[in-house]
């Protein structure tokens, strides 16, 4: 069986979730630690995993990228080699990003793609992307230059939302109700070090009603929506209903709209396992930004157990890993190929996932024709059939 892999840098409480649900399904799994893979830029080596210092083991998984066994510093542990399926979930945007290009290069197949992880990663592709695909949004204008940007400000009247293009969590949103605080806030983004935060991003102030509407999307399905109200005594600040900011989290019904605007948005961005967000205006909905590492926390406690968010990505990578890998991806040089047998994942006795060593020799020493290190099968019989005392099999059998 091929074992997917999942790349966490950080075990929260939705990796649990998802290792539970492939366990339930008897699906076979590796952790792979992105802050530990390693690949050549060239050739057709694998992406490995090294030896780190915080190790951390997966019940139920092999912990590629830990090594219990001692192994020193810089030896390749586990390999992920071509057909692998592997399961994205990097909290950091640039290393989920960097894992799934290097990952896609060896033509491992990665939910969400990179390309997907790019557009989503950043709020002014996300807009361009889906105003490419005419879904409503809020009006939304961007600037390259601080001073660019409270003009912008200004044709899109105040209050405006300034956001930063990468971040989540509400973090680093501002509303500016003025020229004045527009002019202070672009300032400082301008100030920091990452030149991204110099892109004056800014949004029309929506007069929501107190709350937003998360819906997860995996794959071809809605999973489900959630409102998220901003949490009683907020005050002010309480624009921004982000679940990591307290907000109180209860189901929200699918109407059809809300079903065809969010499978719209998710495909407008490249699909794969994505958190919608969205809020409504006096007349629509418009959507606000596509999350390509979706927490569930919230949403799963809101739901209880009418819906299982871990499940539904559980099934929709063995979707994946039902299709056939890229043709593109099949090598033509003699090296062998790794089709369908995707990880090595090694454990610190350098064995792989059915218990073989390096030299191919099971547990009892045997290879795969089952021969021990003499060359004797089972019965204790060489290759040319004769048992230990020098007899032939027709010897024997006569
Ligand atoms: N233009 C807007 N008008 C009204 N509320 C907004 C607007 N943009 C964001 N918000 C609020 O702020 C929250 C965070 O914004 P969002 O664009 O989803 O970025 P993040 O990546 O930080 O979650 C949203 O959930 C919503 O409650
Ligand atoms: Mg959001």
């Amino acid at each position: 069986v091929t074992p997917l892999a999942v790349l966490a840098s950080r075990v929260r409480y939705e990796e649990k979730q998802i290792f539970a649900a492939l366990e339930r399904r008897r699906v076979p799994y590796v952790h792979v630690d992105p802050r530990r893979l390693v690949a050549g830029a060239g050739g057709d080596g694998p992406v490995f995993t090294v030896a780190g210092s915080d190790a951390s083991s997966v019940p139920g998984g092999s912990p590629g990228g830990t090594a219990p066994g001692g192994t020193a510093p810089g030896v390749p542990r586990s390999s992920v080699l071509p057909g692998t399926v592997a399961l994205n979930r990097e909290i950091s945007f640039t290393r989920a990003l960097y894992a799934a290009l290097l990952l896609e290069a060896r033509g491992v197949r990665v939910v969400n793609r990179a390309d997907v992880i790019a557009v989503c990663g950043d709020k002014l592709r996300t807009s361009l992307a889906l105003a490419a695909a005419g879904l409503p949004a809020p009006r939304t204008m961007a600037a390259l230059t601080p001073e660019a940007g409270v003009e912008a400000a200004e044709l899109l009247g105040f209050p405006v939302v300034i956001k930063p293009l990468v971040g989540s969590w509400g973090r680093l949103a501002a509303v500016a109700r003025d020229r004045e605080t527009a002019t202070t806030v672009l300032e400082h983004r301008a100030a920091l070090p990452s030149p991204q935060q110099h892109v004056a991003y800014l949004q029309e102030l929506v007069d929501k009603p107190g709350r937003d509407i998360r819906v997860i999307v995996v794959g071809d399905a809605v999973v489900g929506a959630v409102y998220r109200y901003a949490p009683t005594g907020a005050g002010p600040a309480g624009w921004r209903t982000n679940a990591a900011r307290g907000a109180e989290t209860r189901p929200c019904p699918m109407s059809p709209e809300l079903t065809r605007l969010a499978m719209d948005a998710a495909r407008a961005v490249g699909g794969g396992v994505l958190g919608v967000d969205l809020i409504e205006a006096a007349d629509d909905l418009l959507v606000l930004e596509v999350n390509h590492a979706v927490e569930f926390r919230a949403f799963q406690a809101a739901h209880g157990d009418a819906v299982d968010v871990a499940d539904a990505i559980a099934g929709h990578l063995l979707d994946v890993a039902s299709v056939r890998p890229d043709p593109r991806h099949h090598r033509t040089s003699g090296r062998p190929r790794h089709e369908g047998r995707v990880f090595e994942g090694r454990d610190h006795e350098g064995r792989d996932h059915e218990g073989r060593d390096r030299e191919g020799r099971d547990h009892e020493g045997r290879d795969h024709e089952g021969r021990d290190r003499e060359g004797r099968d089972r019965e204790g019989r060489d290759r040319e059939g004769r048992d230990r005392e020098g007899r032939d099999h027709r010897e024997v059998t006569r």
